[in-house]
């Protein structure tokens, strides 16, 4: 009887930890909690009214993301490019690296916080995330496959007739309903857990230290109006005065074929830049120190450079050594360990 219930305690902990670890998606007796808007973000723009999420279709869409079958030759996944562990980026690789070893031109984004994004890609172009899929999966260079492919190569298998149904209420496999269910897991992939994030709730006492502290003043100063609190990112396209890269991608005017937006791309959130590197559109900065170097005294004085970063005829932004290393401990409170270790995104 003894030994039983030392086994009983033993499980129990086992479950805590379990749940523990999944926090966000599931509450303490694992039930499912589906979307929650973190306190101290805005208000979401993803229209849920069209895709409610649960349980299943969280599931649905988180079994789909790591499916090889997504892709012509069943080797490539969602999660082959967007990889937990690097905060759904492709870590290592300046350029997305997707079938028989092709390369993109541009640097894999993290798959974070993204109820909260009016457009998608570095260059714009998607303004649904329903959609997005679609760019992915046939694109030569990243899974070369046809959405019908897709539709007969799941269609046959008795797991994904289970999936849908539990998802959708009938067991048809349609496109729709397979990008709503990627939708589903990609909009749960939400990180508020940094440093950052638990002083701005007040959490337990948390405060910066005397450096993160000046360095968010410095970066309120110098780099907030581009890369606004909470998601550090205001969802805007920009030109930040890299010098044009050797494709010579021009970003927002791709999708526009707007002069004005010739080699502005989005402004990407700086949560999680520790797992995040190399950065920019197209990788070319492997550390923030060469990043921090880019805004200090590399900026090319091209005709679409944000005007602010060209003030008083002066280029760039003036950062001593010291400007550089309490912005360098701020941007360290945005990493959250918490988002590339719940097991709940991960592959099951
Ligand atoms: C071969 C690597 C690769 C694969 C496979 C891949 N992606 Fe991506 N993903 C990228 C790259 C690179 C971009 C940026 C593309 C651009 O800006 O033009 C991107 C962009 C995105 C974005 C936009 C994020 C943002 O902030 O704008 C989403 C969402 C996304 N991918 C989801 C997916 C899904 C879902 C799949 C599977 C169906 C997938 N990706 C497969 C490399 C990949
Ligand atoms: C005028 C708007 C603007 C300002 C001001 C600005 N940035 Fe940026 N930032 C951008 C844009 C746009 C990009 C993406 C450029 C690209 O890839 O072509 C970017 C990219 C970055 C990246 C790369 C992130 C990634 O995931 O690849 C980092 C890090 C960064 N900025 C940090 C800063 C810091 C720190 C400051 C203040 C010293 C700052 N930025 C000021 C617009 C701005």
């Amino acid at each position: 009887m003894k030994r039983n219930h030392w086994i009983a305690a033993f499980i129990c902990c086992l479950f805590i930890l379990a749940c523990k670890k999944s926090e966000q998606i599931s509450d303490q007796i694992g039930s499912f909690l589906g979307f929650q808007k973190p306190v101290n973000f805005p208000e979401p723009v993803y229209n849920f009214a069209n895709n409610k999420i649960t349980k299943e279709g969280f599931e649905l869409g988180r079994s789909l993301f790591y499916e090889g079958r997504l892709s012509r030759d069943n080797s490539i996944t969602c999660g082959s490019c967007h990889i937990q562990s690097s905060a759904f980026t492709q870590h290592g690789h300046d350029v997305s690296h997707g079938i028989d070893d092709r390369l993109g031109i541009r640097n894999s984004p993290p798959i974070m916080n993204l109820a909260w994004n009016k457009a998608f890609m570095w260059g714009g172009g998607v303004y649904d995330l329903d959609l997005q899929p679609i760019a992915p999966i046939t694109a030569h260079e990243e899974m070369d496959e046809n959405l019908e492919n897709v539709m007969s190569k799941l269609r046959v298998m008795p797991k994904y007739t289970t999936l849908f149904k539990n998802a959708f209420g009938t067991s048809e496999i349609n496109t729709a309903r397979m990008m709503k269910a990627l939708s589903q897991f990609m909009l749960m992939c939400i990180s508020s857990n940094s440093k950052y994030d638990k002083v701005m709730r007040k959490e337990n006492n948390t405060s910066f230290s005397t450096e993160e502290q000046e360095g968010y003043t410095l970066f309120k100063q110098k780099c907030a109006t581009c890369h606004t609190e909470p998601l550090f990112t205001d969802g805007s396209f920009r030109n930040n005065g890299l010098a044009p890269s050797p494709v010579n991608d021009l970003g927002l005017y791709t999708a526009t074929l707007n002069d004005a937006d010739r080699y502005k791309f989005k402004v990407p959130s700086l949560r999680n830049l520790r797992y995040t590197a190399p950065y920019m559109h197209d990788g070319r900065h492997f550390s923030l120190n060469a990043v921090l170097g880019h805004y200090n005294s590399q900026v090319q004085q091209l005709p679409n450079l944000d005007p602010i970063l060209m003030q008083n005829g002066n280029l760039g932004i003036a950062l001593s050594t010291t400007d550089k290393t309490k912005i360098l401990a701020f941007l360290n409170t945005l990493n959250d360990e918490t988002f590339i270790n719940n097991s709940s995104l991960a592959e099951q």
